[in-house]
């Protein structure tokens, strides 16, 4: 049977960091405050003044990746780039990451999925692999949010969350009796939470992609109702955690790790309280890195794989991811060939 299995794992996070001391210049924010309602202490944001990319971050996220896995650019039949910061608004940043790689005709595909946009691509990158289309598959979470945040107390409720980053995984299809490599995947979509967390600006709905009142009021900042998105992830991130782990045919005690998107540290405690699991079940890094959306999951797993808390030969993880859209994902994944 075919099976999709990780060869590599990479990440990179820019050099800047910021402290949460650092954005109550910026804005009537506190240290107490983004602590007690986020967890976080620490996010890292490109270098002031540079142009960086996302396909920069992804890059280099990209070569370690690559070097661990053994494999050359050269290697790799297809690019999936998740992001929801493409360098520019089109072509996708993974045409930008192709080039980058010193690559010329290599297949590149971006998806637009938001804090999900990790796992979408996973699960897309192993359909083409179970399907014979493609074996090698490069998949990356990469963000630039530092950008396009707004830094006045007006966006603080929303800027002091986001961080930049860049995960990248190096997935390839062998053959196996075994039962390893992604064995169960669920993706969901409500599109009638859209509004709730949402980019406006540029928008093809409006001439010259500009809406000048919008433009007035904070539309091209992403807005979000926290505690509508809160509510929702307390339900169904544990829903759909039992709910692919029935269609694996497992329990959590079948799961060596918890690996949740970085939203907010408060999700992620009530998260493991409603599972019942204990509190070293579950990884957590938001305290360092803050929300990189589609990079959290990727990032994660390179630095549970380095701190030992994964072992990249036996060990099985439970992927698991709510955001934007409204859309929320989870994944099982066993390491081992
Ligand atoms: O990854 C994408 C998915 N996103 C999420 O899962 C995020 C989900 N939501 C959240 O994480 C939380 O809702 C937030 C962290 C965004 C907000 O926490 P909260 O406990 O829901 O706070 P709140 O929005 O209800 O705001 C409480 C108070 C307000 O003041 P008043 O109205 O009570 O006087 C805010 O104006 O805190 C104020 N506030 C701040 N104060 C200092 C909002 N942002 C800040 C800030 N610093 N940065």
């Amino acid at each position: 049977m075919k099976r999709s299995v990780i060869k590599g794992t990479g990440r990179y996070l820019p050099s800047r960091c910021v402290t949460n001391d650092d954005l109550s210049k910026m804005m009537d924010t506190n240290d107490e405050w983004i602590q007690q309602r986020t967890g976080i202490k620490t996010r890292y944001w490109i270098p002031e003044g540079e142009t960086v990319g996302t396909s920069d971050l992804a890059l280099e996220a990209s070569k370690k990746a690559l070097d661990n896995a053994g494999w050359k650019p050269e290697d790799i039949d297809l690019i999936i780039f998740a992001t929801l910061s493409p360098d520019i608004f089109f072509p996708g940043a993974g045409c930008f990451l192709q080039t980058k790689l010193g690559l010329t005709e290599t297949p590149a595909l971006d998806i637009r999925q938001q804090c999900t946009g990790f796992l979408y691509a996973m699960s897309t990158a192993d359909a083409y692999i179970r399907s014979g289309m493609y074996n090698k598959v490069l998949v990356v979470g990469a963000e630039v949010h530092s950008t396009g945040l707004d830094k006045t107390t007006a966006g603080r409720d929303v800027a002091v969350l986001f961080g930049d980053g860049a995960g990248a995984v190096c997935l390839e299809g062998i053959e196996t009796d075994k039962n390893v490599g992604i064995i169960s995947t669920i993706l969901k979509a409500d599109g009638q939470y859209a509004e709730k967390l949402k980019l406006e600006l540029p928008a093809s709905k409006y001439p010259e992609r500009i809406n000048a009142e919008l433009l007035k009021t904070g539309g091209q900042y992403p807005t979000m109702d926290g505690t509508r998105i809160f509510k929702l992830a307390l339900r169904k991130l544990p829903e759909i955690t039992h709910e692919v782990l029935g269609k694996a045919e497992m329990t959590l005690d079948d799961i060596d790790m918890v690996i949740p998107h970085q939203a907010n540290l408060r999700i992620n405690e009530a998260y493991l309280k409603t599972l019942g699991i204990p509190a070293e079940k579950m990884f957590n890094n938001i305290q360092k890195y803050g929300n990189t959306t589609a990079a959290t999951i990727p990032i994660a797993l390179d630095e549970t794989i380095e701190q030992g808390l994964v072992d990249p030969k036996s060990s099985t993880v439970l992927l698991s991811a709510l955001g934007a859209g409204l859309t929320w994902a989870a994944m099982i994944y066993r390491f081992g060939e």
